[in-house]
């Protein structure tokens, strides 16, 4: 199956994916896997991640996630997470893509337009703009949503009241606005957007994944032709 989604792949060259999703929905690990697996098909590709992905949005990643819950006001986090994506866009992502590779990013606007737009409540619009700015024409071409249930996914990650993060350490009422931000998103760009259920074991998610991509990129050929 995975042979189908190379073919895809390397038909469309510079393609951008996103993954996204709530604590615990073990995106992560699904994306080292298909890494590991672009890779051994001789996929021209890079891994990264946000916020983060070059040593400076690293250190914005470590300003951001580190210290006490309330340490940064609600719009000061925006401005920083949009920080260290313009840092990541200019440095790693567009690069990669003008030079032709597949970039697998894990995380990517879409998880501000949830955390800071929706949960935090600054607004649609105001995230919105902020991230036209940043971004510019180097929208993704897919993003794949990993769907779990915020009680499952923070019991996952090590729970709400004992989350490694400052995100994580928001309560259910946060999380439960994170899915339904997502769910609302995957409806409102249905070109864009693929849904994997997350619940499933880490084997299932995976054919999932090289399923829902391989059919997604095989549009997409036909789109580009
Ligand atoms: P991670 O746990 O997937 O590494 O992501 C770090 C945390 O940052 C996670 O709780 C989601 C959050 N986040 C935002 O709140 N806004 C953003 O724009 C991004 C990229 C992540």
């Amino acid at each position: 199956m995975i042979d189908t989604l190379v073919e895809n792949l390397n038909a469309n060259g510079g393609v951008f994916i996103t993954f996204e999703g709530g604590e615990g929905s073990g995106k992560t690990t699904q994306i080292k896997a298909l890494s590991e697996a672009l890779a051994a098909a001789g996929v021209d590709h890079i891994m990264t991640r946000e916020p983060g992905g070059c040593p400076s949005a690293e250190e914005l990643r470590n300003l951001i996630l580190t210290g006490a819950k309330d340490r940064w006001t609600d719009m000061g986090e925006l401005l920083l997470y949009t920080a260290a994506r313009a840092e990541h866009l200019e440095r790693v992502i567009r690069p990669a893509l003008a030079a032709g590779k597949v970039v697998l990013c894990d995380r990517f606007a879409d998880s501000t337009m949830v955390y800071q737009g929706i949960s935090r409540g600054l607004g649609e619009r105001t995230v919105e703009q902020l991230q036209t700015i940043v971004i510019g024409e180097t929208a993704p071409d897919a993003t794949v949503y990993f769907d779990i249930a915020p009680e499952i996914g923070l019991a996952r990650s090590g729970g709400w009241d004992n989350g490694e993060n400052r995100i994580e350490q928001e309560g259910l009422e946060f999380h439960t606005k994170v899915r339904d931000g997502f769910v609302a998103l995957t409806k409102k760009h249905p070109e864009r957007f693929v849904t994997i259920d997350a619940s499933a074991s880490v084997e299932d998610v995976f054919a999932s994944l090289v399923s829902v991509l391989t059919d997604y990129f095989a549009f997409e050929e036909v789109k580009a032709a």
